[in-house]
């Protein structure tokens, strides 16, 4: 995925499109670019202002770089776009850089998503003479809105200055850009902008987001609200099939068949502290510590202790309609996808509610056969995971009743979900997912809570649950003190080539998240397994190179994973336990021990990721390793 941002205003473009594409970078860091040019900045400007060129530089690499390139010249400027991208198609050198020029270089544009039939359209237009600049498919699109802008001029068709409307003065551009969209295939979120027209620029939304901010002296289009935080207070989410003209002064929506659309404007709750780097030198460190918080913002308003249960606004199924559920299928990809194992074991301890939980990138395809009375979840952190996003719609396409836990609001997932229920974590920045998953946990807690006390769990049970889970910010807190421990493991592990992260029951997700962590950012092979599934085979990996990690608090299990911990030992693997305070056996036989607070066997999962999250962070930094921004990765997949 991509990073889009854009501006129309009394402002220098420059100033948000730079920082707007610092806070992106999450979605896509090869390479970035900007393009602006002079509009009336303010209203002293008279008559018929000179037309300057559009300015445009581009590199590979990250935002820094292209703030080296940048000149004055842009600072002059009132209109502009920018995008930092994750290359689909085209290799990531500066000339597939966004934002991409028409032949005769009077549009510029910018896109996030994939056009699927660019090849048809590309040999289209260069049957009519255009030549291209750069190997992407986002090319086409700024070359097909260009071609149709010619078609409407030889028609006659030319912007009237003095329109009141302006859907009606700039006719021929809306024309343009609907007749080109109508072609694509595949998704776009697409900002435009007219080396004629500075005064206007054009936002099409289709499978890719864009939200739109009002700003006291002018407008802001970007991939997410986070983005806009510290310029307005107000956003508006475009949908699907929209497509919106910006100027200094008006925004105005249109829908190619319903026409003007009323837009809502909605407040945006993000702060600048929650989005900006802050003291912490990355966002994935800054994520970690804020996990106690965003806990404490996930419970708050959830927890109702005169009914010891959970309380949640946004399901859209009356407990009477939710006792008539009889399965629940939970989808998501990644981190989500072991926060939906943890929810599965949640689900069905609290509620007694059979739970399936599938790869949303199988589920997309699988058809498995589903009964009436089955419940969808889909559980993101973007919202805008392409096979997650699939996953919904199938689900919803065969009349399943499909809700969405995701941390973004606005998101596409969020949007076309029957109801659901937002993490409220803050801004998740860093690759890697952190307190998503530790709040997307406490949200399934919190949910089996509630369907739990609908059904069969008693308030004796409800209100222990509640306590719990109040207790839990706390000892997060407590448990982030591991942090120099941790580092120490980090120091005398690092140089592992494989590690296995073992553990049972509901601390088996939590292994193959611990897992994927250490991948992701410090590119070490891990592997997550049940801890019994060593005796099957991976007990054949264990050598005095290859660390195996335990999750083992104190619980019924503790033994069994004992002997397997203790299979390893006799073969001469290395081995780490996160173990719970008070267990004075383990430090006699593990290697090395991280002890963290005793919690309840459902919560565990929580508090052992988080010394995993700080051991990843760790090893991946002695490893030379880009914390925030891996190779290969991005912080949301929106293709397939
Ligand atoms: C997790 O650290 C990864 N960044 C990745 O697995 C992520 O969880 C996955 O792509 C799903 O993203 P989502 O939660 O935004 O849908």
């Amino acid at each position: 995925m991509c990073g889009i941002v854009g501006y129309i205003g009394t402002q220098p473009a420059i100033d948000f499109l730079l920082q707007g594409l610092q806070r992106l970078e999450y979605r896509g860091y090869d390479s970035a670019g900007v393009a602006t040019t002079k509009n009336k900045m303010d209203d002293s400007a008279t008559g018929e202002h000179e037309k300057e060129p559009i300015a445009l530089c581009k590199t590979v690499g990250r935002i820094d770089n292209l703030q080296k390139i940048v000149t004055d010249a842009h600072a002059l400027h009132g209109i502009g776009i920018g995008h930092t991208r994750w290359a689909t198609h085209g290799t990531p050198v500066a000339e597939n850089a966004h934002p991409h020029l028409s032949q005769d270089q009077k549009l510029a544009l910018v896109h996030n998503g994939v056009v699927e039939n660019y090849q048809v359209l590309k040999k289209f237009l260069q049957s009519k003479g255009v030549h291209f600049q750069s190997d992407t498919d986002s090319e086409v699109i700024v070359q097909l809105i260009a071609y149709y802008v010619k078609a409407e001029e030889a028609k006659g068709f030319k912007v009237d200055s003095q329109e009141p409307s302006l859907k009606k003065k700039y006719a021929p551009l809306v024309t343009a850009v609907q007749l080109a969209v109508a072609r694509l295939q595949g998704t776009y979120g697409l900002v435009v902008m007219f080396q004629e027209y500075p005064d206007l620029l054009i936002a099409v939304r289709q499978g890719s987001p864009l939200v739109i901010g009002i700003g006291n002296n002018g407008h802001y289009v970007a991939s997410d609200g986070a983005t806009l935080a510290g310029y307005t207070k107000q956003i508006v989410y475009m949908a699907d099939h929209q497509l919106a003209l910006l100027t200094k002064e008006e925004l105005q929506i249109h829908h190619p068949h319903d026409g003007e659309v009323k837009h809502l404007i909605e407040p945006l709750e993000i702060e600048t502290r929650e989005v900006d780097l802050g003291n912490f030198e990355h966002y994935m460190l800054k994520e970690i510590h804020e996990q106690p918080q965003a806990v404490r913002n996930t419970l708050r308003g959830r927890l109702n202790d005169e009914n010891a249960t959970a309380v949640f606004g946004g399901l859209n199924l009356s407990p009477r309609e939710l006792r008539n559920i009889h399965r629940i299928v939970l989808t998501a990809c990644g981190t989500s996808w072991h926060a939906a194992l943890v929810g599965e074991y949640l689900i069905e301890e609290f509620a007694r509610i059979p739970v399936e939980v599938e790869y949303a990138s199988e589920l997309r395809y699988r058809n498995p056969p589903v009964e009436p009375g089955t419940l969808l979840f889909a559980i993101t952190q973007s919202g805008e995971t392409a096979d997650t996003l699939a996953a919904l719609r199938e689900m919803k396409r065969k009349g399943h009743p499909s809700l969405a836990i995701c941390n973004v609001v606005g998101s596409t997932i969020a949007q076309e979900s029957d109801g659901g229920i937002y993490l409220h974590a803050g801004p998740e920045v860093g690759v890697a997912s952190t307190k998503a998953f530790t709040s997307q946990c406490v949200t399934l807690a919190c949910l089996a809570l509630y369907l739990g006390r609908i059904r069969h769990l008693n308030y004796e049970a409800g209100g222990r649950i509640i306590q719990q889970l109040r207790q839990l910010p706390a000892q997060i807190e407590q448990v982030l003190q591991t942090n120099g421990k941790v580092q120490e493991l980090a120091e005398k592990y690092h140089k592992a080539d494989n590690f296995l992260y073992l553990g049972r029951q509901y601390n088996f997700p939590a292994a193959l998240e611990g897992a994927l962590k250490l991948k992701e950012i410090s590119y070490i092979h891990a592997e997550g397994y049940p801890a019994a599934e060593m005796k099957h085979g991976p007990i054949a990996l264990v050598d005095a190179h290859t660390p195996s990690i335990f999750i083992m608090p104190q619980g019924f299990v503790y033994e069994k994973v004992m002997s397997n911990l203790e299979e390893i030992k006799a073969r001469g693997g290395p081995v780490i336990a996160i173990a719970e305070e008070g267990d004075d056996r383990i430090g006699k036989i593990a290697d090395d021990v991280i002890y963290t607070p005793q919690v309840e066997e459902f919560l565990q999962p929580v508090i052992s990721s988080i010394p995993l999250q700080l051991l990843a962070y760790h090893i991946a930094l002695l490893r030379g390793c880009d914390v925030d921004r891996p190779r290969n990765l991005a912080k949301s997949v929106t293709v397939e």
